[in-house]
């Protein structure tokens, strides 16, 4: 049996933040986890999730204005968030420029875990990644979240079959 996509519901910021707790703890040199959803939709409440998970224990925050930040845990870990990039760029050519000059691919080769809020175009470039898409749950479930996740190909699938076990022991 092989399920390749699985939703769960948040019940709130501290179930996003152990949920990515619990994938952190499982994440490999080289695994790609790609962070899309809305405004606020807890991305980044995730992405601290999985750095406490990896043992970082520096302060993430958002890296709206560097694009890229790297930090020291178990393993590196790259947090980048794109959504600066492909709203500042003044074409998709020139974002997909300033993309590669981030050097992000590089982690890719590295013994980091690469997270990637709001990947947009750089979503096809990081290859057997595992998805992680958030949404809000309509009103008046303000704090609930829906977290859709989804392995493409058989890297993020031993990944989500490992971290769907966490979800529930
Ligand atoms: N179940 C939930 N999971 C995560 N965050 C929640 C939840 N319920 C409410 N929230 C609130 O929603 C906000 C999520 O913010 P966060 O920065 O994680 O979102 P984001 O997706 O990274 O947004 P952005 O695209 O602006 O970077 C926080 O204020 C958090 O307290
Ligand atoms: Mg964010």
């Amino acid at each position: 049996m092989k399920v390749n996509q699985m939703s769960v519901t948040s019940r709130g910021p501290q179930e996003t933040f152990a949920l990515g707790e619990r994938l952190g703890e499982i994440l490999r040199p080289g695994d790609v986890v790609l962070l899309t959803g809305g405004l606020g939709a807890g991305k980044t409440t995730f992405a601290k999730g999985i750095a406490k998970g990896l043992g970082v224990e520096d302060e993430v925050t958002s890296p709206t204005f560097t694009r890229m930040a790297e930090y020291e845990g178990r393993i590196p870990l790259v947090h980048m968030d794109l959504y600066r990039l492909w709203e500042e760029a003044p074409s998709e050519e020139a974002a997909l420029r300033a993309l590669a000059d981030l050097g992000w691919e590089d982690a890719l080769e590295s013994d980091a875990a690469v997270l990637m809020e709001w990947p947009g175009k750089a979503a096809d470039a990081a290859g057997d990644a595992l998805e992680v898409e958030f949404t809000a749950v309509p009103l008046p479930r303000v704090d609930e979240r829906e977290l859709h996740c989804r392995a493409r190909g058989p890297r993020s699938q031993a990944r989500l079959d490992e971290w769907v076990k966490r979800w529930l022991f």
